[in-house]
């Protein structure tokens, strides 16, 4: 069976994340030929097209992370029915300089917890559009909108409820096909052929 790398990134920085105890969890739920890595965020600087010319050693890292991984998987909350600036920021650097976009034909997933019934939906809409601008394909279905309670996840990752935990296994699973038909350049090969 073929092994995967699907990189993490975790949209929030604060210290008690409840989407940073989704993140674990989902790392020992993943498929065994699925190893998770997080890819962080939290020492960028904030985006400038000053650094163009020039980028500091920890955006080349965090760009060059996510172009050695697979797949990425965004596990984020939602601010303000959008998405965290930290992420959006993350986004930016992963997308520039113009025409090296690190995102760019790379398999990507969203999923996100949050106390509301929706479970960042409207960040996750959001942020679809903004990685269809970046040219990374994403998961259509499942989608992962986890309403969080307080006890449903641990700070080491475990899930309270095995329904919870049912449905990550599958969405992993789901987006391990996603990533090994790209791949595999099927997904590339397809759009060379239309
Ligand atoms: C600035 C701010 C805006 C927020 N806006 C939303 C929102 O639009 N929708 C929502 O479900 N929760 C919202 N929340 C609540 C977050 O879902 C909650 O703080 C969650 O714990 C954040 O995720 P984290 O613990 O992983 O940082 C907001 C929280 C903050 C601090």
């Amino acid at each position: 069976m073929t092994s995967y790398t699907i990189g993490y990134i975790v949209g929030s920085i604060s210290s008690t994340s409840i989407n940073r105890r989704l993140a674990k969890a989902l790392e020992s739920l993943a498929p065994d030929n699925v190893t998770l890595v997080e890819i962080p965020i939290q020492d960028l600087p904030f985006y400038s097209t000053d650094f163009d010319a020039e980028f500091p050693q920890v955006a080349t890292d965090f760009k060059q992370a996510i172009k050695d991984v697979d797949g990425v998987l965004i596990v984020t909350p939602e601010y303000s029915r959008s998405i965290p600036g930290v992420l959006k920021n993350a986004l930016d650097w992963a997308a520039r300089p113009y025409g090296d976009g690190a995102l760019d034909h790379k398999p990507v997933a969203v999923i996100g917890t949050s106390g509301s019934p929706i479970g960042t939906a409207a960040a996750q809409q959001h942020l679809k559009a903004i990685l269809s601008h970046l040219n990374a394909p994403t998961l259509g279905q499942p989608e992962g909108f986890i309403q969080s309670h307080p006890g449903l996840l641990t700070d080491g990752g475990e899930i309270a409820d095995d329904t919870t935990a049912g449905f990550l296994r599958g969405y992993l699973e789901a987006f391990t096909a996603l990533v090994s038909r790209y791949a595999a350049g099927e997904e590339r090969s397809e759009a060379r052929a239309a």
